[in-house]
């Protein structure tokens, strides 16, 4: 917070605007690197010349991979490979500037020779059956799933407390409780215990990931013949897509309010409630569910607690949405 809140301050002194989504992308990154790989790329605030390049890079190779299911036709995307031009040499390109950035986290790691529970990529390193792709593949997933999700939750919940004052005044008031109860000022820092008591804030954010998913869809494929529990038969090799930002707005799931953005509805006694994972399918549900939920429930409304005590948000062309997304949603 220490990086965010003075880049925030500064904007609010000068009546600044700023690109949210861009500044608590930058935040995340530096946040997952840290935590993941002891490594600070210095993208918010800092220096940040390497990080940002790698950066730019990820944003890039993301968008121009899935910019292959794309072609109209399939032949000439493997043509321009099998050439190295447009996009596909601008893609490897952007691959190799991923790895090196990757490949230097890991020999760092190694040089230093840390303890194998400094950080989760130490754990990794410890099991020397693991090869040094397996390690890069091990970093880049860490950024990619720490780095979009959480960024874009916030920057999705920050637009949709733009309409919501209501929402916004019952989450000051609980985190006036909060302090109140624990003696505390605007400003200090909360403690696990009193992010874990900010049970409106926890339902606010999950409800803006119920219409907004960080990850809309997801696709799977099948090992084996098998059959869903509905008596669909999904045969070897099919791919299985569930469309999370759909579920989300499904009257059959959520009922009649399910466009509504209502914090309320997660709500029982006070308390957050839970349902099934495979409901509330944003984090993935089974045995590959997001290891990260915690961290990142936590990170969240760390980040999301400190922005809306501290400042009054004015969202600029409201009607446009987050980088230009849904205007359809009835708020
Ligand atoms: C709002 C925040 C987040 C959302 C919505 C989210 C969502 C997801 C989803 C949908 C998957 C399953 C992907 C698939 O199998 O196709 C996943 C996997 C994963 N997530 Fe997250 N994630 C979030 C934040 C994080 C954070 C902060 C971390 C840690 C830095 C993290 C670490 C992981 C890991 C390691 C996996 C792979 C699990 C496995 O395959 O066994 N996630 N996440």
């Amino acid at each position: 917070m220490t990086r965010l809140v003075p880049i925030l301050s500064k904007a609010a002194e000068t009546a600044s605007v700023l690109n949210f989504q861009d500044i608590l992308e930058r935040f995340a990154f530096d946040n997952v690197c840290k935590l993941a790989f002891n490594v600070d790329p210095g993208c918010l605030g800092g220096d940040g010349t390497v990080g940002a390049k790698f950066m730019r890079a990820f944003g890039d190779a993301a968008t121009l991979s899935s910019g292959r299911f794309l072609y109209a036709i399939p032949i000439l995307g493997k043509l321009k490979k099998f050439l190295n031009i447009g996009s596909e040499r601008r893609l490897r390109d952007a691959i190799r500037t991923v790895h090196e950035f990757a490949d230097d986290i890991i020999r760092s790691r190694l040089e230093q020779k840390v303890d194998k529970d400094a950080d989760l990529l130490s754990r990794f390193i410890a099991n020397e059956a693991n090869s040094p792709e397996f390690l890069r593949d091990i970093v880049i997933s860490f950024i990619l799933a720490g780095r979009d999700t959480t960024s874009s939750t916030l920057s999705w919940f920050i637009w949709l407390l733009s309409s919501k004052p209501d929402v916004e005044r019952n989450i000051l008031k609980e985190l006036g409780k909060i302090r109140a109860h624990g003696g505390k000022n605007c400003g200090d820092s909360y403690t696990f215990d009193e992010l874990r008591d900010m049970q409106y804030l926890h339902a606010a954010i999950k409800e803006a990931m119920r219409l907004y998913p960080p990850v809309p869809i997801d696709t799977k494929v099948c090992l084996n013949d098998d059959i869903m529990p509905d008596g669909t038969f999904v045969k070897k090799g099919w791919i299985v897509a569930y469309h999370t930002y759909a579920m989300g707005r499904m009257e059959g799931i959520w009922e009649k309010n399910c466009r509504e953005f209502l914090p309320e509805r997660w709500l029982e006694n006070g308390v957050c409630r839970q349902v099934s994972p495979y409901k509330f399918l944003v984090f993935h549900a089974g045995p590959r569910i997001c290891l990260g939920k915690e961290l990142a429930y936590t990170q969240m409304k760390s980040i999301a607690a400190s922005m809306i005590e501290r400042f009054e948000i004015e969202v600029v062309n409201k009607d446009k949405g987050v980088a230009g997304g849904d205007k359809n949603s009835e708020q």
